[in-house]
Parts: structure tokens; sequence; C-alpha cells
């Protein structure tokens, strides 16, 4: 059974007629927010990070009927902000495949919002829910500490 429920989707009132079962990666994604990919699809890899309420959240678990009243904030309503760490993430050789980019990009964008002047052991911790298979994770520590002005 579907329901319609009102959220605030990048920035914008947004009415969501959502199956009760409707994780809202797809929901999200049936949109045209492709940014939001699915990896895993167990809560693993970080792929479908997004933002609910300013907080990175897992699309892949979250019911899409839990949203209801939610700040729902994906890339795309971000696009300035995530273009800037997008560059430094290429120009630290951090951007390969790019698959992992878009919701690595969520999380970090979250934590600079959250953090001040975090250790290399608090960025680690923070980003650890998200994998990528390419880098080696260095490159992308790199860029992290560049964005956000620590050393
Ligand atoms: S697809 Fe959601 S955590 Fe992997
Ligand atoms: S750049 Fe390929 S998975 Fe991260």
């Amino acid at each position: 059974m579907s329901q319609v429920i009102d959220v605030i989707l990048n920035g914008k009132k947004t009415k969501l007629n959502v199956e009760e079962d409707a994780f809202l990666v797809d929901v999200l994604r049936d949109l045209g927010n492709l940014s939001v990919r699915r990896g895993c699809d167990t809560g693993c890899c970080g792929l479908c990070s997004i933002w609910i309420d300013g907080k990175p959240t897992l699309s892949c678990g979250y019911l899409a009927v839990r949203a209801v009243g939610k700040e729902i904030t994906t890339i795309e309503g971000i696009e300035e902000e995530a273009n800037k760490f997008a560059k430094l993430l290429a120009e630290q050789g951090a951007d390969q495949c790019g698959y992992c980019s878009p919701g690595f990009i969520m999380t970090v964008i979250a934590m600079k919002k959250e953090l001040t002047n975090p250790t290399d052991d608090e960025i680690r911790q923070y980003v650890t829910g998200n994998l990528c298979r390419c880098t080696g994770y260095e490159s992308q520590l790199r860029a992290i500490k560049i964005y956000l002005g620590v050393q």
C-alpha cells in the first residue's frame, strides 16, 4: 500500500508517494537523484549516504515512510560545496572509478559541519562507513585534511 508523505527534498517542499516497504535509496533514484548509489544494500559500504536533517544516513536501510516531515539532502542539493571537495579529491588522486564519491562527499561535508580540527584518527573514524575499492584511503585523507584546513 502506498501513502503520500511531505518532506523537504534538497530545500524544496515535496510530496512523495511511497510504498510502505520502499527504501529511500530507490525513492530518491526514481526521482532522478542518481548520485544516490547502491552498493551492498546491507548498510556496510556507505555508497547510498544522504543526509536526514543534516546527519549522514544510509538510505538503503531507511524506510521512506520514516522520512515524513524530515529534511532530505542529496548531493544534487549541495552541488557547489560538493564540487569544491570533489576537485580536491581529484587533485589528490582519490577519485578513480568515482563510484564511491557521492556518498563519501556527503559524509565529509557533514563532518566539516560537525567536527572542529579533527585528528587523523577522528577523521578516519567519521568516514569509516564509506568504503572505497580503489584508493587505499591515504589520498582521500590528504584531500579531507586540505578541505578541512587541518595539517
Ligand atoms: S548500499 Fe547502503 S550501505 Fe551499501
Ligand atoms: S574511487 Fe573507486 S570505489 Fe572509490
